[in-house]
């Protein structure tokens, strides 16, 4: 199955991915994680947008494009993907259409409050990139990943100054595609405020799995 995951930053997209991408059988492309990677490794790619994302807005729809186009047309993802993260902009969902098409667009429905309670208490694992939060899901050790032993830390685009830009830009930008992708009969929208296990029931009976 070809799924997007479309929502608000903060909003449990790579949580749920994670959690339900061995059961799909297929990958989880998140385009922050590979913009993420780029940067700790920093390859050109990295130095080129480490700016742009700690100041939570968009890197251009060219570079992101090309990245994501040249990403599916790998093995892993010929039989299925969920792409979260992007599309973010009409110009990236229509190219999107251009090389690819999609079975379903999940929509992350949050209020701004989750939002900020969820991305201030975030908490990442450098190496494996698994999400903890400092309320809903506590390392067991404070600064050490419980799967691979990385160090935790809190993302640079997780400060107030860019979770306040990251949402500006998501209502400007990537709210408009809620619109293009209902009108298309692709959308599904499912509540994210609950914990992940309840949100996964109700993922699973919209997708029919
Ligand atoms: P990206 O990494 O995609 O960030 P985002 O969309 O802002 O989304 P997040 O990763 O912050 O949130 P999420 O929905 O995955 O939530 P999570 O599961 O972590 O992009 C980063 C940057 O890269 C962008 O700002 C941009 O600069 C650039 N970029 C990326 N894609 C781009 C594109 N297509 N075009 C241009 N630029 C692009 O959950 C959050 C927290 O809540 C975690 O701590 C988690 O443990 C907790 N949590 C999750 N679910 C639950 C739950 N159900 N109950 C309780 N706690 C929960
Ligand atoms: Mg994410």
């Amino acid at each position: 199955m070809r799924l997007i995951f479309l929502g608000p930053p903060g909003a449990g997209k790579g949580t749920l991915a994670v959690r339900c991408k061995d059961l799909l059988k297929t990958p989880h492309i998140s385009t922050g994680a590979i913009f993420r990677d780029a940067i700790a490794a920093k390859s050109p790619l990295g130095l080129k947008v480490k700016s742009i994302i700690d100041a939570g807005k968009l890197v251009d729809d060219e570079t992101t494009i090309a990245l994501i186009k040249e990403r599916l047309s790998q093995e892993d993802a010929q039989k299925g993907y969920i792409l979260d993260g992007f599309p973010r902009t009409i110009a990236q969902a229509e190219a999107l259409e251009t090389f690819s098409t999609v079975d379903k667009v999940i929509n992350f429905d949050i209020p701004d409050s989750g939002v900020i309670e969820r991305l201030s208490g975030r908490r990442v694992c450098r190496k494996c990139g698994y999400n903890f939060h400092t309320v809903f899901n506590k390392p067991k050790k404070e600064d050490e990943c419980d799967f691979c032993g990385g160090e935790v830390y809190t993302r640079d685009d997780d400060k107030p100054s860019a979770v306040e830009k990251r949402l500006e830009v998501y209502r400007e930008q990537t709210q408009p595609l809620i619109d293009f992708y209902r009108k298309k009969g692709l959308l599904v929208d499912i509540d994210a405020s609950p914990m992940v296990d309840e949100i996964l029931v109700g993922f699973k009976k919209a997708i029919g799995i």
